[in-house]
Formats: C-alpha cells, sequence, structure tokens
C-alpha cells in the first residue's frame, strides 16, 4: 500500500469514529485545511518531476474528493443523529394535563351590586350614574343642605379646590347627587336606581375612607311611603333569599327627604341591624330640579353595599374589602360564570 494509500485508510477510520460535528470538522481542518497534510502534500506535487508530478497530482486529487465525500457524509450523519435527539428531547406530551392557569375572582362587592342591580331591574328600575367628584351643589345645595346647614358636618366630606368658576368641588358623600342630576336632566315618571363609590374622611374598623352605596329614587303622581316600604322588603326578601326578613323603619332625618326613615333589618332572630335611609323626597328638592311638587312626589332610599356584602356572605372585617389580598380574594370572591 502507498503511503497515501495508509493516510487515505488512516484518515477516513478517524472520519467514520468521529463522534460530534466539532470533532469532524477538526479531522477535516488537519487533513484537508491550510496545514493539513494532503494540503501540504499537494504543495510539495510543484517541487517534483514532471512525471510525478502528474502521477502524484493525480492520486492526490482523487484522494482529496474521496475525503472530501467521506466528511460530506459523515457530516450529514452526525447532524441528522444530532437533529433526532433535538425531536426526541423537545416532543411535546400532549397527554400531559395542562397547567392550571391563575383565574381572575369576582369581587364580592361587584357580585353583589350585580345582583342588586338585577333584582331592582326586574322591579323596573334602570341604572343612572354620576361622578365621583361631584360639585357642591349637587351633593348638598340640591338636596335642600344650603351652605350653612348643619349637615354638612356630619359627613366628614373630602374638599376638592374649587374650579375656575369658583364651584366647590367635593368627593361625594353619598349617592345622592345622582337624584339631582337624574331629575334635572329627565322628566317624572322617574324609577332609578344609583350605585357607586362614596367617599367620607373617616377610617376605623366600621368605616373606610372610601365606600359604596346604593341610591334609588322613584318619582312620580301617587307614590306614598307605602311604596317605598314594599319596594325595599321586596328587594331584601329576593336579596337574602328569605320572605321572612323583617324590616324596620325607624322616624329619622335626613333634608332632602320629609318624612325620613332609618330602615333596620331584624337579623337572625337576634338584632336590629341599620342597613340604609329613606323617605318621600323633600318637596325643596323637587323644586330645586324644576319638578312642581304640587303634582309629583316621590321616594328614595341609600344604603351601603358592604353592609348588605358582609350580612350576605359573612365576611367580618370591613378593611379587608380594599387590601387587595389575593388571598381573601380567592376565599370570597366569585367564578366568573357565577357573574349574572
Ligand atoms: N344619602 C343618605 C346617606 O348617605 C341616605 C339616604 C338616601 C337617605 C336617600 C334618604 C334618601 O346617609
Amino acid at each position: 500500500m502507498s503511503t497515501h494509500g495508509q493516510l487515505k485508510s488512516h484518515v477516513l477510520e478517524e472520519i467514520s469514529k468521529a463522534t460530534s460535528l466539532t470533532e469532524l470538522e477538526d479531522i477535516r481542518i488537519n487533513s484537508l485545511g491550510k496545514k493539513g497534510h494532503i494540503t501540504l502534500l499537494m504543495k510539495e506535487v510543484g517541487q517534483k518531476s514532471p512525471e510525478e508530478r502528474k502521477a502524484m497530482g493525480a492520486e492526490l486529487n482523487i484522494l482529496k474528493d474521496t475525503l472530501t465525500e467521506a466528511f460530506d457524509y459523515r457530516k450529514a450523519q452526525l447532524e441528522n443523529a444530532a437533529l433526532n435527539a433535538r425531536l426526541a428531547s423537545e416532543t411535546l406530551d400532549v397527554s400531559l394535563p395542562p397547567r392550571p392557569s391563575p383565574r381572575g375572582r369576582i369581587h364580592p362587592l361587584s357580585h353583589v351590586l350585580d345582583q342588586a342591580i338585577h333584582i331592582f331591574g326586574q322591579m323596573g328600575f334602570i341604572v343612572a350614574e354620576g361622578p365621583d367628584i361631584e360639585e357642591d351643589f349637587y351633593n348638598f345645595t340640591a338636596l335642600n343642605i344650603p351652605p350653612e346647614h348643619p349637615a354638612r358636618q356630619e359627613q366628614d366630606t373630602f374638599y376638592l379646590p374649587a374650579l375656575e368658576d369658583n364651584q366647590p368641588l367635593v368627593l361625594r358623600t353619598h349617592t345622592s347627587p345622582v337624584q339631582i342630576r337624574t331629575m334635572i336632566k329627565g322628566k317624572p315618571p322617574i324609577r332609578i336606581i344609583a350605585p357607586g363609590r362614596t367617599y367620607r374622611s373617616e377610617n376605623d374598623a366600621t368605616h373606610t375612607p372610601m365606600f359604596h352605596q346604593i341610591e334609588g329614587l322613584v318619582i312620580d303622581t301617587s307614590t306614598h311611603m307605602g311604596h317605598l316600604k314594599g319596594c325595599l322588603e321586596e328587594f331584601f326578601h329576593l336579596f337574602f333569599e328569605d320572605s321572612s326578613i323583617k324590616l324596620r323603619f325607624r322616624p329619622g332625618y335626613f333634608p332632602f327627604t320629609e318624612p325620613s326613615a332609618e330602615v333596620d333589618m331584624w337579623w337572625k332572630e337576634s338584632k336590629w341591624l341599620e342597613i340604609g335611609g329613606c323617605g318621600m323626597v323633600h318637596p325643596n328638592v323637587l323644586r330645586n330640579c324644576n319638578i312642581n311638587p304640587e303634582i309629583y312626589q316621590g321616594f328614595a332610599f341609600g344604603m351601603g353595599l358592604e353592609r348588605l356584602t358582609m350580612l350576605k356572605y359573612g365576611i367580618e372585617d370591613l378593611r379587608l374589602f380594599f387590601e387587595s389580598d389575593l388571598r381573601w380574594l380567592t376565599y370570597y370572591g366569585f367564578e366568573p360564570e357565577a357573574r349574572e
């Protein structure tokens, strides 16, 4: 066997034994690279005699072609094996159960609000809205609470800088300004509920600076206290799914209703709980909204949503409502499907 023949079988053996592409590339550089054995041999050919040159040149060219072919073949083999290994390691097992993805929960307040809207909706009420940042006029003055009225002090109001026209602004202390907005905008008969955020500067175990109320207003030509009582009783029976629930209407005072009453509920055969205020709309309020009190009258009520929610779902601490603690929300929140 010629020296070239030995070289050939040596390199071919190395090629077939190469187990990785980098190993194969090293072997290639060693033989066919710029300084590889075979490349060096080919350079030597130039120094030989013409006859030798011809024979050796032809032989070396064949050797080079054979090895190149062997390299390409082994390279394809190794690439194929690498691809197969990758495919095997990255296979998707479609039979694996999916990882649970975290799902949001409906806040109990939103859930109760949906229920209240649903119940009042069936009774013929539509939803009305007003801004959280309210003009002093709607929050107080038009509700028969003029600037010097002591009732203003009872509500620990958040005051905001006045607008350019000097109209004082407040964070609404109740949802009653929506009554005024609705009556000024529309004509009787009126039958609305106004749910929303309300604000008072107080913060303790039973009060948060932001809370929610739901307001009701009915204006027509022959409404009376009986309608008011019947309406609230019906609501409470449906809301608590218990038609034995008893309400008590205790004489109360609100500047915007006359007569006024505090609404109490007989809770769990044990005690009266205050759940809202109500009354017949004061004639001054109707006048402030250009509604003739000789023809129209009506009733209004307002209640705290947090209270209703705590009672219905046995939630004890009011402050946790607004702490955005996911553990609390997971426990007390509702599945999105439950949303009506
Ligand atoms: N706005 C009153 C409050 O926040 C509740 C109320 C509403 C009373 C409507 C009478 C009529 O305390």
